[in-house]
This record gives structure tokens, sequence and C-alpha cells, in this order.
């Protein structure tokens, strides 16, 4: 289950009724899905198989034509690199959805009107940050997350930076628990 802090307003929402009703009022999306320690390490194929009816449902919803598995570990060549693409608030003209099947990390979402709200986001969640929401993504500190995309353009989406420097007052902080991750 997804953990929600408000910074600015030094509250954190661990309750599943509280943290819906949070992201909801935000615009994001969420739902939780069950992934079986055999699922979460499964080769991307399987991986995408086992939620097949889960993201015909998306596909339907958000018209969205390709899925993939990304996968990211510490060794992943480029980390750092690739990481600071989306750890400055930015936007882009296609959603951001995740299924989280391992690993762990947090976003930060700057609603039009409210204070900057954190999710760490672990196995098991399914989110979706809206075309066009302000945000930033970071890993927490296994540096590890392994998840099911969903995308209109098959391309992928550019980051579009809004240079504002809101992410410069928030750490990554992660609170959840710490799982070993054995991703195929
Ligand atoms: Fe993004």
């Amino acid at each position: 289950m997804a953990t929600v802090r408000v910074p600015a307003e030094g509250r954190t929402l661990a309750d599943p009724a509280d943290v819906r009703h949070k992201l909801h009022g935000i615009g994001i999306d969420y739902e939780r899905v069950d992934v079986p320690p055999e699922i979460a390490a499964a080769p991307a194929a399987r991986v995408l198989e086992s939620y097949e009816g889960e993201l015909a449902k998306l596909r339907a919803r958000g018209g969205y034509v390709t899925a993939d598995v990304i996968d990211v570990t510490p060794q992943t060549p480029g980390l750092d690199a690739m990481l600071a693409k989306f750890s400055r608030e930015h936007w882009h003209d296609d959603d951001e959805i995740r299924l989280i099947v391992a690993g762990s990390g947090v976003f930060h979402i700057h609603p039009k009107n409210g204070a900057i709200v954190a999710i760490e986001v672990e196995a098991g969640d399914l989110i979706r940050v809206p075309a066009g929401t302000l945000h930033w993504f970071e890993l927490c500190d296994t540096k590890t997350i392994r998840a099911i995309r969903l995308f209109r353009d098959p391309a992928g989406w550019t980051p579009r930076y809004t240079e504002s420097g809101a992410e410069s007052g928030y750490q990554p902080i992660c609170l959840g628990p710490r799982r070993p991750v054995t991703a195929a």
C-alpha cells in the first residue's frame, strides 16, 4: 500500500481509505493489485501476461497502445543520468502509468491548488499520473524498481521541465518496508 505524505502540513497517511481519498482529491488514480513473489521475479512477458485483464481495462479507459516492463537496479548502466531526467519537476502530454511489481520509489505531485504530496509506491500499487500533472519521481535507497508501463505513444513521452525548482526542498523519504528484490 502506498504511503502518502503532505510535507508542508506534516501529515502522513497510511490508512487505505485516507490514501485513496487524498489521491483522488489531487487527480491521481490509485488502485491495489495482487503481486505474488513468483510474478515479481518472472520474465517480462509473463508479468505482462499475468496482468492482461488489468491492462485491457486500462487500455479501454485510456487509449494506451503499448505496455512494457521496466527494470531498474543499482547495476543499470547510466542509472544516475536516467534518474536525473525524472527527479526535476516536469510534466508530459501522456499519462504516466505504473503498476509496481517490485522495488519502491516516490512520486511528488504538485497540484494546481494545494500542497505538494509525496506518494511512496511499492509492489502492488497501480498509479496513474494524468498528462499535464506537475510531478517528479525518485527511487528509494535500494535504487530498484520493476514496473509495468503503458503508453499512448509507442515512442514514449518526453519530460517537459518547469524549471520551478519546486523539487529542491523535498527529499525522497521512504518509510515503507524494505524487501529483497530478485528481478529476472
Ligand atoms: Fe513523469
